[in-house]
């Protein structure tokens, strides 16, 4: 397979006058992190440098997370690996030090419906508005890239409407996507799904989680109407669907599954092909 889509892509480089070339990089899931904190009025924010300590200038990309924010190793790992693409990503801390735990199996209930209250969507879009201010005027960033995963998947297209900072979107398995915010996406985008019926074999998350996810989860027929209201607006877009995938893939899959591992891996790729071709 590998060597035909190679073929494939030299065949793409001839036939056009500029190409787009996949960049030698690859998502990490395991080991140190890279990058540092810097909080950023009042906001805790983790920046990720595609080398030492670049200050300002370049592209940046928006990290926009799920519910398990800035202490989750695999979110951070993946800006991480986001940023050795050649990206300054900048992830802010959403939740104010309120991210749902991932590892709280054992541990009293949480309850989702109550933590969601806690960061309405006003309070989001607040952070992200003071998170793309910081890049244009403090680290003199004028393109940025979104990447949203789960809940953050909402938050990339409305940060992708006309003057709102985003220019160019991936977002995989996106929770709450409703459809004016598709409406209003100005720019190109690319989205990483899976199949409704693997829901069941996700792992790792707890119940208490699993039941107020799906529920507003990304499935075929979100993906058909989001796919509508992209090709009536003329819009540049991609959809990728993964078998076998389960919710949260392109952040914590279990790596041993063959199915799960490719989908993280290939939606990551998926994320910087597009960054590569359009931001
Ligand atoms: C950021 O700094 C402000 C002002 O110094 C402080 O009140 C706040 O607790 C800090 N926040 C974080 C997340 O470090
Ligand atoms: C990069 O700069 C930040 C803020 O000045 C600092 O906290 C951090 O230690 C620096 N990291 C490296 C690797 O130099
Ligand atoms: C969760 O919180 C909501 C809102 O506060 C409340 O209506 C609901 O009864 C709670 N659910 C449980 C299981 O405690
Ligand atoms: C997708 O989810 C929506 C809302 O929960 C539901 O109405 C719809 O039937 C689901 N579609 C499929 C194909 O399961
Ligand atoms: C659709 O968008 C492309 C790229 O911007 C443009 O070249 C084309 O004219 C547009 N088509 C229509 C029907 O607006
Ligand atoms: C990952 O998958 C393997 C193989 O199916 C299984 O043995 C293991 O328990 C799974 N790990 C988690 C954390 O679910």
């Amino acid at each position: 397979m590998l060597p035909s889509l190679a073929l494939c892509l030299a065949g793409l480089s001839t036939a056009f006058a500029s190409s787009v070339a996949l960049p030698n990089v690859f998502v990490s899931h395991e080991g140190e992190t890279k990058g540092f904190f810097r909080n950023v009025s009042g906001v805790s924010i983790y920046h990720s440098y595609h080398h030492q300590n670049v200050t300002t200038g370049g592209k940046a990309v928006l990290f926009v997370s799920d519910i398990y924010g800035v202490p989750l190793l695999e979110n951070k790992l993946l800006a991480d690996s986001i940023a050795s693409a050649g990206y300054t990503v900048i992830f802010p801390d959403l939740f104010n030090g309120d991210a749902v735990p991932s590892d709280d199996r054992e541990g009293p209930a949480l309850n989702l419906t109550e933590w969601r209250s806690r960061h309405p969507t006003a309070e989001i879009d607040a952070i992200l508005g003071l998170a793309v201010d910081y890049i244009h005027n403090d680290l003199k960033i004028s393109r940025i890239g979104g990447v949203g995963y789960c809940f953050g998947g909402k938050y990339v297209p409305r940060f992708l409407a006309e003057g709102k900072g985003i220019d160019v979107g991936f977002i995989a398995h996106p929770s709450g996507l409703e459809a004016a915010e598709v409406q209003g996406i100005n720019g190109p985008i690319t989205i990483a799904g899976m199949p409704m019926l693997s829901f069941h074999i996700h792992q790792g998350i707890t119940n208490h989680v699993l039941a107020g996810e799906l529920d507003n989860a990304f499935n075929a027929t979100g993906r058909y109407s989001t796919e509508a209201i992209l090709t009536a607006k003329n819009a540049t877009y991609h959809t990728n669907f993964y078998s076998g995938a389960p919710h949260g893939f392109a952040v914590r899959p279990n790596m041993t599954v063959p199915r799960q591992k490719y989908a993280k891996e290939a939606s990551f790729l998926q994320a910087v092909l597009w960054f590569a071709a359009w931001l």
